[in-house]
């Protein structure tokens, strides 16, 4: 059976005595409305780990003031069946009151890998995304824990936190899990219609014209950003946030393209619902 937890002195006594036992711990972090692509977060975590432990948190400090907070996605009762089915021995949910406290005046803050891609339209996002992730880290304690190169640029963030802050967390990254038609899972694909998801397929097939382009011989970035943004437009209801072409490891944009090179895009379908993707042009991995 899988336990729920609310309680971070809870959550960090039952690691306490996983890892005295001689288990290794592996850590899932979500803001849950689990899909495929979170559950094969988990999944990944118990082959790479004894125990899996998941939380569902909606952060607060990583949402803008005209974003979606009050009505993100939730079905509690459904995310508890699927997390337990993924091998999730502990659901570790706080509410808001618990992680910040009234006088919380701490933030963590990773630097220049946060100014660029999504940094730009969601001013202290990373900083809300960050702050929470090394307070789980500190409650949970695990090993390891998986994040999804879906949010591509958090994955580097977060890697590069444990690096500069001696986080003993070993980060692994999960592949992007996708709809059979291409689109990127998304709890936040709730909000889409059945016309505005046809607008939403605009993301993953920029990605594959883009990837044809390079199999071609094309390395220019400003040549393939020009036609991923013609298809893109091509689609009604889709407004273009960025369109990126940028090294993996420092998120700079890159004059040419490599296989070190991740085109990554965000583009609002209807007006509001912000989508993300990304994926490497000459690797055939994501
Ligand atoms: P959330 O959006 O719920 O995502 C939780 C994890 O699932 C993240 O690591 C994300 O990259 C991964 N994920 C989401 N969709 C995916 C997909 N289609 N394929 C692969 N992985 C996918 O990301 C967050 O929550 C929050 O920022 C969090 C890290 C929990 C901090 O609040």
């Amino acid at each position: 059976m899988m336990e729920i937890v609310k309680m971070p002195s809870e959550m960090t006594a039952w690691s306490r005595k996983e890892r005295s036992l001689g288990h290794s711990i592996g850590f899932v972090p979500t803001m849950g409305f689990f899909h495929e692509g979170h559950l094969a977060l988990m999944r990944l975590a118990g082959q790479r780990a004894d125990k899996v432990v998941a939380s569902l948190f909606v952060n607060p400090t990583q949402f803008g003031p005209h974003e979606d907070l009050s009505n993100y996605p939730s079905d509690v009762a459904r995310d508890c069946q699927l997390a337990e089915e993924s091998g999730v021995a502990v659901l570790f949910v706080p509410d808001a009151e618990t992680m910040y406290p009234e006088g919380a005046c701490t933030t963590v803050a990773v630097n220049g890998l946060t100014r660029n891609l999504c940094g730009v339209d969601r001013p202290g996002h990373f900083d809300g995304v960050t702050t929470i992730v090394t307070k789980l880290f500190n409650i949970v304690q695990p090993d390891l824990a998986v994040f999804g190169r879906k949010d591509f640029q958090q994955l580097v963030v977060i890697r590069q936190m444990c690096r500069d802050l001696n986080i003993g967390v070993k980060i692994v990254g999960h592949p992007i899990v996708r709809e059979a038609d291409g689109l990127a899972m998304s709890s936040r694909n709730s909000y889409l219609t059945d016309s505005l998801r046809e607008a939403a397929l605009s993301l993953s097939r920029a990605i594959q014209l883009a990837r044809k382009q390079t199999a071609s011989g094309e390395r220019d970035p400003g040549i393939m950003a020009a036609s991923v943004r013609t298809l893109i437009d091509s689609y009604p209801d889709t407004a273009i946030d960025y369109i990126q072409f940028v090294d993996q490891h420092d998120l700079k944009a890159v004059k040419t393209i490599t296989c070190d090179t991740v085109l990554a895009l965000a583009v609002k379908i209807g007006g509001k619902v912000r989508l993300i993707d990304n994926g490497f042009l000459l690797d055939k991995d994501s």
